[in-house]
């Protein structure tokens, strides 16, 4: 039995998301091939995510004990790092992630839990885990030249690679804000692709 753990970071509802029109197909689909497995939601906006604060540093690089499973940063390091599977829901906000999504990777980077520092460099504790991310953004970031303005799915690629993610797909729907596109086609392709991709996960 895996645990896969939803984040999901926007602040338009169910219903009004095209990213999570998506993703929430994918977890229907995948809880159907997978009935046994717990998904647990992870809402940063209703979660009232908050930058990591001054005060929080000492509890980041301080020792890991009992006492700090439930501290307010670090108990979403330790959910992170009890899952086996990660959905990520985002629209590209200004060529990126949105701030809340980063600010929530600022409270799992925690050194003793997601990843750890050697005499080599750093080395993720997350190995063996797999992460699917789920975006959908008003333009077109596919081509040689306009890839190079994308740093949503690059960003989320690597940081997941520093905890030892190598495993990390994508489904994302491009062109969306294009005037006069058929949105509702790009939509249900990024659909179709994500009930095939449920049922091997
Ligand atoms: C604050 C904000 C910033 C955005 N920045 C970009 C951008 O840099 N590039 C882009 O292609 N689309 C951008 N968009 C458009 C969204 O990525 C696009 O509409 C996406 O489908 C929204 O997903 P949603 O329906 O799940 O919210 C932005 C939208 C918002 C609200």
């Amino acid at each position: 039995m895996s645990k896969v753990l939803y984040i999901k970071a926007n602040i338009k509802p169910e219903g009004k998301s095209r990213t999570y029109s998506i993703s929430d197909e994918f977890i229907n689909e995948y809880k159907k091939n997978n009935p046994n497995d717990e998904v647990i939601t992870l809402d940063l906006y209703k979660e009232g995510i908050d930058f990591l604060r001054g005060e929080d540093l000492s509890v980041v690089f301080g020792p890991k004990n009992e006492e700090s499973r439930n501290h307010k940063v670090l108990k979403y390091a330790y959910q992170f790092k009890e899952a086996d599977k990660y959905v990520i829901a985002a629209p590209m906000w200004n060529l990126s992630i949105p701030a809340i999504l980063k600010a929530y990777i600022d409270y799992i980077s925690v050194t003793g839990i997601t990843f750890k520092y050697t005499a080599e460099g750093p080395v993720g504790l997350c190995e063996g885990k797999k992460a699917l991310f789920v975006s959908s953004r008003g333009g077109d970031y596919s081509n040689a030249i306009t890839s190079n303005f994308e740093m949503e799915e690059r960003y989320l690629r690597t940081i997941f690679a520093f905890f030892g993610i190598k495993d990390f797909k994508t489904i994302i729907a491009e062109n969306v804000d294009v005037q006069g596109i058929d949105v509702d086609r790009i939509v249900n392709e990024a659909k179709d692709k994500s009930d095939k991709l449920a049922k091997e996960f």
